[in-house]
């Protein structure tokens, strides 16, 4: 019997080693890693001569058809996953939202069905809890059973998301007997609010002023907090988009102090700043998300904190809304446009870029980032994150070399417009697998609807 798929002449690269070697696919597994593996009978080979062979990608924050502020996000989990695997990634873990009175079982069955039949590749989902009462702690245990291992809390929008700190606490406290991880939007949203409501009666109404109502303090602030909780609670906690320096030294002193305390960062704040918001007319709302851009020396530090294992992740916080019609619901008021930016689908290649191509980092430290570590922390490992014998063939062939200028005209994301539009990138998948079968070669898509699976994922051990 020979091999369904046989992988030759390409360089292996693992969070650990680079080498030189064939990768044989059966039943969507790794089958072999080897040397000089037999061609005979094999089904199909792929030459990788000149390429890495990397795990597929994995994306731990979308946002997926998501209602939010009147509207709901442009890509569904059909095209978000077709985008993610045209940029190399092949997993992704979306939110499902509880609404206030809502059970979590609700929210979980809701984005079920949100994501199966539609998804190209495989995906997990978060809880995002807001709404905390005695039934609700309850049922986290039951989800993180059934592999929904972890919950998004927010610490801002009030009266929206926010949950204050008891039941932060509470939860925190649930997660350290169940397994669970809190995932922690760490903004102070009592204060954010305070400061964006004095800008509306000064009049200030422009897309920047979402930037300069979200100080980088308010976020240091909810960062400390959320880790002296999780301490008190004797829990670990993942801080989700950290965009600036101040957070970044709160993580460091934690992990300083031997805390299960982890950050990811995302593209935008690698490579936008403040000076995006400044874009003539109604163009700065192509950046508002939360946290917001902030000043552009922050960038070299979060850079340098990827560098350094101060930060753990690189996700995208991908949450797409149109120029035309979505963001345009805030024409007259910041307050009034949709939060969220696209990018699921540049991902690889930006932190290949910028971190590898431009020698800030290694070839592992980057698979490490986008790949192994989110699978280790969320419970994923080792059947994805890594190449070895047994795990999952979602694998991505890799041109290092290969140049590409981003733009709305040629993603595959369904939105009009690019946060990155006009960046050149350096390095981009050319082939791409998803348990043996290949999605993407080059501008190809051979991928279907429905083929992705929901992963049940284990609970947090540590990396
Ligand atoms: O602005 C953002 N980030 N939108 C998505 C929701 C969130 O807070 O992650
Ligand atoms: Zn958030
Ligand atoms: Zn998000």
């Amino acid at each position: 019997m020979g091999f369904d798929t046989l992988i030759v002449n390409g360089r292996v690269v693992t969070a650990a080693d680079t080498y030189a070697s064939d990768v044989a696919i059966s039943n969507g597994k790794i089958e072999a890693v080897g040397k000089g593996l037999s061609r005979e009978n094999a089904k199909k080979v792929i030459d990788a001569n000149g390429k890495y062979v990397l795990p597929g990608g994995i994306d731990v924050h979308t946002h997926l058809d998501m209602p939010f502020g009147g509207t709901t996000s442009a890509d569904d989990f059909e095209t978000g996953t077709r985008a993610a695997a045209f940029g190399g990634t092949t997993t992704l873990i979306d939110f499902a939202i509880q609404y206030k009175g809502q059970t979590l079982r609700t929210a979980f069955d809701s984005w079920m069905q949100k994501a199966s039949g539609k998804a190209v590749s495989d995906y997990a989902f978060h809880c995002i809890i807001t709404d905390l009462g005695a039934a609700q702690l309850e049922e986290m245990n039951a989800l993180v059973r059934e592999g929904v291992t972890s919950f998004k809390l927010f610490m801002a929008y009030p009266g929206v998301f926010m949950l204050d700190d008891a039941s932060i606490f509470k939860a925190f406290r649930a997660t350290a007997k169940n397994g669970g991880l809190v995932c922690m939007h760490a903004e102070n949203g009592s204060a954010i609010d305070v400061i964006v409501q004095q800008a509306l009666a000064e009049g200030k109404k422009a897309p920047k002023y979402h930037a300069l109502t979200r100080p980088t303090t308010a976020e240091a602030e909810a960062c400390g907090r959320a880790i002296a909780l999780a301490e008190m609670a004797g829990a670990p906690v993942y801080i989700v988009h950290m965009s600036c320096n101040d957070a970044l030294e709160k993580v460091r002193e934690a992990r300083d102090r031997g805390l299960p305390v982890y950050a990811e960062t995302c593209p935008q704040y690698l490579y936008l700043s403040l000076e995006n918001m400044e874009a003539p007319g109604f163009e700065g709302a192509k950046y508002v998300f939360t946290p917001p851009l902030r000043e552009k020396w922050h960038q070299e530090k979060l850079w340098n904190g990827l560098k350094q294992d101060h930060l753990q992740v690189v996700s995208t916080d991908h949450c797409p809304f149109c120029f035309k019609e979505q963001k345009e619901l805030g024409k007259d008021d910041f307050t009034k446009i949709p939060n969220g930016g696209p990018g699921i689908e540049h991902r690889m290649s930006l932190i290949y870029s910028g971190g590898v191509a431009k020698g800030r980092f290694s070839v592992n430290r980057f698979v490490e980032l986008v790949s192994t570590t989110p699978a280790k922390l969320f419970g994923l490992y080792p059947r994805k994150g890594t190449i070895a014998i047994g795990s999952d063939a979602d694998l991505v062939i890799f041109d290092p070399d290969r140049k590409h200028t981003i733009s709305a005209k040629t993603h595959h994301m369904r939105v009009d417009y690019s946060m990155f539009e006009g960046i050149e990138v350096t390095g981009m998948p050319d082939v791409v697998l998803s348990r043996g079968n290949v999605v993407v070669e080059r501008d190809k898509f051979l991928g279907r609807a429905g083929a992705g699976e929901f992963i049940r994922r284990a609970g947090y051990t540590g990396r």
